[in-house]
């Protein structure tokens, strides 16, 4: 099977976690775009959505599914979303769209967050993919020296605005052996809106594409 094609049916195996009558969390990437896909197909059945970027907004409603802006909603009860990177303890990174804040802030809302992935995503220890970093424009420069600081080597994402009118910096070359203390220290630092590690809030289901089907892991 192609990569395409685990995405895609981690896509579809994400419905069995969708209950009618609800509104979903609907993440963003190639894989989330599956699920948006899979999603259509049972669009009369659920409320609506909420979603973590423009580009899935469009997705969205270009199947007539009514996307609710998040302060319409008291509570979510899945959020389904993919990954760059997943390690065995459900932690992440994301933000390879640049989507990270948004999806964050749903993460947070949602009762349980589906992570929906090809099995390439998954790692022992995080931090071969380049850690995204949301930055408020003026304070480029000093987070990326802070971030030196903490052993990486951030490079500025060229030509990319995120939805928020913020950009981004991929931080290599880190071995994160403490997700959680470093997704603090990294949200500590003035002039970051949001690091891309989710390790505070992980997953709760890990839906993995494999050669030999969906794998779940709780
Ligand atoms: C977007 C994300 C995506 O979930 C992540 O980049 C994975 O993307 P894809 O499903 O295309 O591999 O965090 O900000």
């Amino acid at each position: 099977m192609t990569q395409d094609e685990l995405k895609k049916a981690v896509g579809w195996a994400a419905l069995d976690y969708v209950t009618p009558g609800t509104i979903v969390g609907v993440g963003t990437g190639s894989t989330a775009a599956h699920f948006i896909d899979a999603l259509a197909s049972i669009k009369h059945q659920i409320e609506g959505a909420v979603s973590s970027s423009e580009a899935s907004t469009a997705k969205l409603k270009g199947y007539g599914i009514h996307v609710f802006d998040l302060n319409e909603i008291d509570e979510l009860a899945v959020y389904v979303d993919g990954a760059d990177e997943i390690n065995g303890q459900m932690q992440m990174i994301k933000g390879g769209g640049a989507a990270l804040t948004r999806e964050k802030i749903i993460a947070a809302v949602a009762q349980r967050f589906i992570c929906i992935a090809d099995a390439s995503k998954q790692v022992d220890v995080l931090g071969r993919f380049p850690l995204p970093v949301e930055v408020i424009p003026m304070a480029r420069s000093y987070v990326a020296r802070e971030l030196v600081k903490l052993g990486g080597q951030p490079e500025y994402r060229q030509n990319v605005l995120t939805d928020n009118g913020n950009i981004i910096l991929d931080v290599h070359n880190l071995k994160i052996i403490d997700p959680t203390r470093l997704e603090a220290a990294i949200n500590a630092l003035p002039g970051v809106v949001t690091v891309g590690l989710f390790a505070a809030r992980g997953a709760d289901v890990a839906l993995i594409g494999t050669a030999n089907g969906v794998q779940t892991i709780k």
